[in-house]
């Protein structure tokens, strides 16, 4: 199990992970994998300016030595593993709601680059628009949220500046409705989402693309954008809950995010939820430098994220809501074969409606809808998820039919 802990309590012995989280928000995150071998190690590492370190709990010789001591946490299997998923059964059937959430979706992403755009070149920006696009992704939500959640991983959109925003919006307001969160805070919660990385267009390119450690100076120009963004916004009649939204995204529970170092209930609500909704989507998105990370294991960096991260039982409630298997997953079966995830299954997320696509052998047979499998090892269980990019394969193609 993934863990994030304080680079003062690495000790030899420990495996270190690394998460995948981007250099460029998480500096001080130390990420070199392998097992730290000795003490001078830890010096060396400790001495170089990070501060937080992901370690496997299973990995290494510390947890050889200490199987058995600690607390029981469940593992993420298991806890995926728990319904319900904090949702009700969908009102519109998938294939239905997706035809009105492509154009949601596709009308946000020309909005986020339109706004984008207008912030750089410093023009007036028109708040109308997107207040009422926030609407029509919280009524998509509502009917069926899985339609824009698969719209958020399956669409090959190249440009991840105005992506990130739609897609952060779409799984808060999403992930708040599973909260039971009201109207007036779901479209506080869609704006916030919507523009929570604005103020990074008054950060420089050359930094906001470099590959490698950004230096302590390049880090304070960073650490200025949910304030600028905050700015950007300020004065147009926003309520104040999407600008706290905005200006604490990187406020950590345990006051070691930025830029104030708030802590517990002093970070908005708002704010940890877009926390959450912004490293998901971040760690699953293909970059150019980087592929995109399965589902399940983006949501086991956030689970070793928590309590330090996010309040007691936020991850918790994300990992439940998202489940293992999102909408659109291609998976492996036990048989060999091939195929879909074609509905979630919240009381029990282990084991969603799948739609068969292809032999052993990867050739494409007639789709056909599988009945439940009902437990963990079988023909038509899942045996692994995998990349459907990596295949050359739009899931999309198959669900809309
Ligand atoms: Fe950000």
């Amino acid at each position: 199990m993934l863990q994030k802990i304080d680079i003062k309590t690495l000790v030899p012995g420990m495996y270190v992970v690394d998460s995948g989280l981007s250099w460029l928000e998480h500096p001080y995150l130390y990420s070199q994998e392998g097992e730290v071998r000795s003490l001078g190690a830890v010096r060396e590492i400790q001495a170089g300016g990070y501060t937080e370190v992901f370690i496997d709990t299973e990995r290494g010789d510390f947890a050889r030595t200490r199987i058995g001591t600690g607390p029981q946490q469940p593992s993420l299997v298991e806890l995926l593993a728990r319904g319900p998923a904090g949702r009700e059964a969908p009102s519109v059937p998938l294939a239905k709601e997706l035809e009105t959430a492509r154009v949601v979706y596709r009308d946000c992403l020309c909005i986020a680059r339109e706004f984008l755009g207008d912030a750089k070149a410093c023009r007036e920006m028109d708040l109308a628009v997107p207040v009422s696009l926030v609407d029509a992704v919280i009524s998509s939500a509502v009917r069926n949220p899985d339609a824009l959640l698969a719209l958020c991983k399956l669409r090959s959109h190249d440009v991840y500046t105005f992506t990130h925003g739609v897609n952060v919006s779409v799984l808060s307001v999403a992930f708040g409705t599973s909260l039971g969160i009201g109207a007036q805070g779901l479209k506080e919660l869609g704006l916030a989402g919507l523009f929570h990385d604005l103020g990074k267009t008054g950060v420089a390119d050359v930094i906001l693309n470099k590959p490698g450690r950004l230096t302590p100076g390049e880090f304070h120009q960073v650490k200025a954008h949910p304030g600028l963004g905050r700015e950007l916004l300020e004065g147009r009649g926003l309520p104040e809950a999407v600008l706290r939204g905005v200006a604490e995204h990187h406020e950590k529970w345990g006051g070691t995010g930025y830029p104030a170092g708030l802590a517990g209930e002093d970070v908005h609500a708002w704010a940890r939820i877009i926390g959450v909704a912004d490293v998901f989507d971040a760690l699953t998105s293909r970059r150019a430098y980087k592929n995109a990370m399965l589902p399940t294991r983006a949501l086991g960096v956030l689970y070793g994220m928590r309590d330090r991260d996010y309040p007691p039982g936020l991850v918790e409630c994300f990992i439940k809501f998202m489940g293992p298997y999102p909408v659109g997953s291609f998976v492996r079966l036990g048989s060999g074969e091939y195929a879909f995830v074609r509905t979630s299954n919240p009381g029990r997320p282990l084991f969603p409606e799948l739609l068969l696509a292809f032999d052993a052998a990867m050739r494409p047979v007639p789709p056909r809808v599988l009945p439940a499998a009902s437990a963990a090892a079988g023909p038509w269980a899942i045996a692994e998820a995998l990349d459907p990019a990596a295949f050359g394969i739009d899931p999309m193609d198959y669900l809309v039919h």
